[in-house]
């Protein structure tokens, strides 16, 4: 017997996980559909990529040991991709391929499991924390064909170990392994980023302060029948400082002069993703851009996003350094900024107006 075709209210829907409406086979429900614009897929090889491919090697080693001009290239290069792209795929950033592939092995294995083991660890529908989806968007808004465990990893006393899977086994000790390199390659940039800049090294470090925040999103994207009227993750720009993204398979895309490119498979490169607060601090220099994840028809995928965030309630404003007559200050010191965004977000806005000066 056909099954009645009711469309329920996304409070209902998210009480769902989309991989348990895959198991059902389901055409997706209404509040997913969101698009009529399907692109095709094509495999483009990395060296194809317009996506810039920067190797952070020489910055990992003292200033003796390397040549100043290589150092002066790099940070040419950081500073043009982040200009011009928002974006970059970083080699070279010390992050052994070993824990890599074991971030996506725990992440491919918690999403794996059976899913009364998974809810284990539920969040509530207006939580952020935990399993489930993101919290309800307001009325109109599209779901996104995906599921997610969110997890606070920085500062340590912001951390709550219930909604930390016990299984796999060596999810915590993986995890805590891959927060200290978080750490690391974020400060390493932030410094690379300052010094691309001509300013102090030290200064996007300040402003994201001592109590900066960092916090693990691992995206579970589920196949979908119908990638053409569903996305795995909706348009959007990012409420943090920056965000590195670790995937296994392509489908994330960022736009740029309206159109849309595709970050290129790559398991050993990590994307360097500017959100809205790195755009504020640099006065606009750096672009923080709208990026989207593709569903796809037969395979699933999985990525791990780590949002680099200031500590909350630290101010934060465009860099004196880059505010002079040429460039008058573009935008005003704002505090915990992560959370007007996201009041944004649920509307399916963009909160950087809100910083304007
Ligand atoms: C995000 C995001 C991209 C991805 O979590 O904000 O953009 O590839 N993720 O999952
Ligand atoms: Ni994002």
């Amino acid at each position: 017997m056909a099954e009645a075709s009711v469309d329920l209210p996304a409070e209902i829907l998210l009480s769902k996980r989309v991989q348990e409406m895959v198991l059902d086979n389901k055409e997706p429900p209404a509040p997913y559909k969101c698009r009529d614009d399907a692109d095709s897929e094509d495999d483009d090889p990395i060296s194809m990529s317009p996506i810039p491919l920067i190797d952070l090697g020489c910055l990992l080693l003292s200033t003796s040991e390397v040549p100043a001009q290589e150092i002066v290239e790099v940070l040419e290069k950081i500073n043009a991709a982040l200009s011009s792209w928002g974006c970059f795929q970083a080699i070279g950033h010390g992050i052994s391929n070993l824990l890599l592939d074991k971030v996506r092995q725990i992440s491919r294995e918690f999403f794996a499991q059976p899913m009364e083991e998974k809810k284990k660890y539920a969040k509530t529908v207006v939580d952020f924390e935990g399993y489930g989806a993101d919290p309800v968007p307001e009325e109109g808004q599209s779901l996104d064909w995906s599921d997610r465990l969110f997890l606070n990893v920085q500062p340590e006393d912001q951390r709550n170990y219930k909604f930390w899977p016990m299984n796999p086994e060596s999810f915590r000790d993986v995890l805590l392994e891959y927060t200290d390199e978080m750490k690391r390659v974020t400060e390493l940039i932030s410094r690379a980023m300052a010094k691309s800049l001509n300013l102090h090294e030290n200064c996007f470090l300040k402003q994201f302060g001592e109590r900066s925040q960092l916090q693990a999103r691992f995206n579970y994207y589920s196949p979908c029948k119908r990638p053409d009227l569903v996305l795995g993750l909706k348009p959007h720009s990012d409420g943090s400082g920056y965000t590195i993204i670790m995937q296994d398979e392509v489908g994330l895309q960022v736009l740029k002069d309206d159109k849309w490119y595709k970050i290129p498979k790559n398991p050993h490169a990590l994307l360097v993703l500017m959100a809205d607060q790195m755009e504020i601090m640099t006065n606009g220099i750096f672009k923080s851009p709208v990026h989207r994840v593709l569903s796809n028809s037969e395979r699933d995928r999985i990525s791990v996003a780590v949002f680099y965030t200031p500590e909350v309630g630290k101010e934060i404003g465009p860099e004196d350094g880059l505010v002079n007559e040429r460039t008058p200050k573009l935008f005003k010191m704002v505090k915990d900024y992560a959370d007007t965004h996201f009041g944004y977000y649920q509307r399916g806005m963009r909160a950087l107006h809100t910083a304007q000066a």
